[in-house]
């Protein structure tokens, strides 16, 4: 795709620490790394897309900081559980996105915010769109609450670029459901309770994608159709590419 990054990971600390200085008593905002999260609906490819891309990285030797929502600090994984284990009968609205974020706030200040002071790439599998498109949206929550619990649980961490997956509605459900099914008889566990929800809650879910996605275009990257997994990556490398040379370049 003819985009090579010559920026290793020490390079890239370098410059995007390097500026810290405060020239002539002026405030400069200290530089920081980049958040980059993934978002769509079940089944739409994200954990595949996060392992190629965190593989790309790698070749370019950068290392970035990999985590899942809900889940990646050790309290969150137990949040997890509770959120996704179709046992968990009767969670209200409310509670499921209270949930959301408490384990939003500790993955942001056990993971995030530390591995982007430290000048990392942060790559993320789901953060607050998802809460938005699937209590907001999804359980008719509204988006106003969310983004207003956003602002008080989570301040101003944000990612700096989004890559929505938005592959057929039915192809990520077919698949998601398959995939549960998969890794119900490999690991005993039982991650389904939202892919149980009906085709009506799903449409939900994916209009408030598009939604976010049309309200904030320079964050959120669109990928759309029904493409292999190789297309995906190829549209998602090209993405962070630009986003890496951008920031190297510190502009
Ligand atoms: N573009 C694609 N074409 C065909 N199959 C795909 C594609 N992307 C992913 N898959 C397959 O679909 C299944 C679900 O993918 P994956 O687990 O990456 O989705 P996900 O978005 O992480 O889902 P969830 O939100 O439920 O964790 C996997 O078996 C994966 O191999
Ligand atoms: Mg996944």
């Amino acid at each position: 795709m003819g985009i090579s990054l010559s920026c290793g990971q020490a390079k890239w600390a370098r410059s995007s620490l390097g500026s810290r200085a405060l020239n002539s008593g002026r405030l400069v905002p200290v530089p920081r790394g980049i958040f980059i999260t993934l978002e769509g609906l079940d089944g739409s490819g994200k954990t595949t897309q996060i392992r190629r891309l965190t593989a790309w990285l790698a070749r370019r030797n950068i290392e970035p900081v990999v985590l899942r929502q809900p889940g990646g600090s050790a309290t969150g994984d137990r949040i997890r559980e509770i959120l996704l284990d179709s046992r968990s009968t009767g969670l209200t609205p409310m509670t499921e996105m209270a949930l959301m974020f408490a384990d939003r706030a500790q993955a942001i200040a056990e993971i995030i915010q530390p591995a982007l002071d430290a000048g990392k790439i942060v790559l993320c599998d789901r953060f607050t769109d998802s809460t938005e498109a699937y209590q907001g949206g999804g359980r008719e929550l509204g988006s106003e609450i969310v983004l207003d619990l956003h602002r008080l649980i989570c301040g101003n961490v944000q990612p700096d670029l989004t890559l929505l997956l938005l592959p057929s509605l039915e192809a990520s459900l077919i698949r998601a459901r398959r995939r549960n099914d998969r890794d119900q008889s490999a690991t005993g566990k039982d991650e389904g309770r939202f892919e149980a929800e009906q085709d009506a809650f799903y449409y939900r879910v994916w209009q408030k994608y598009r939604e976010i996605a049309a309200r904030e275009p320079e964050r959120v990257i669109r990928i759309e159709g029904d493409l292999s997994i190789d297309e995906v990556h190829e549209q998602i490398v090209e993405s962070v590419a630009e986003r890496l040379m951008t920031a190297t370049r510190g502009v």
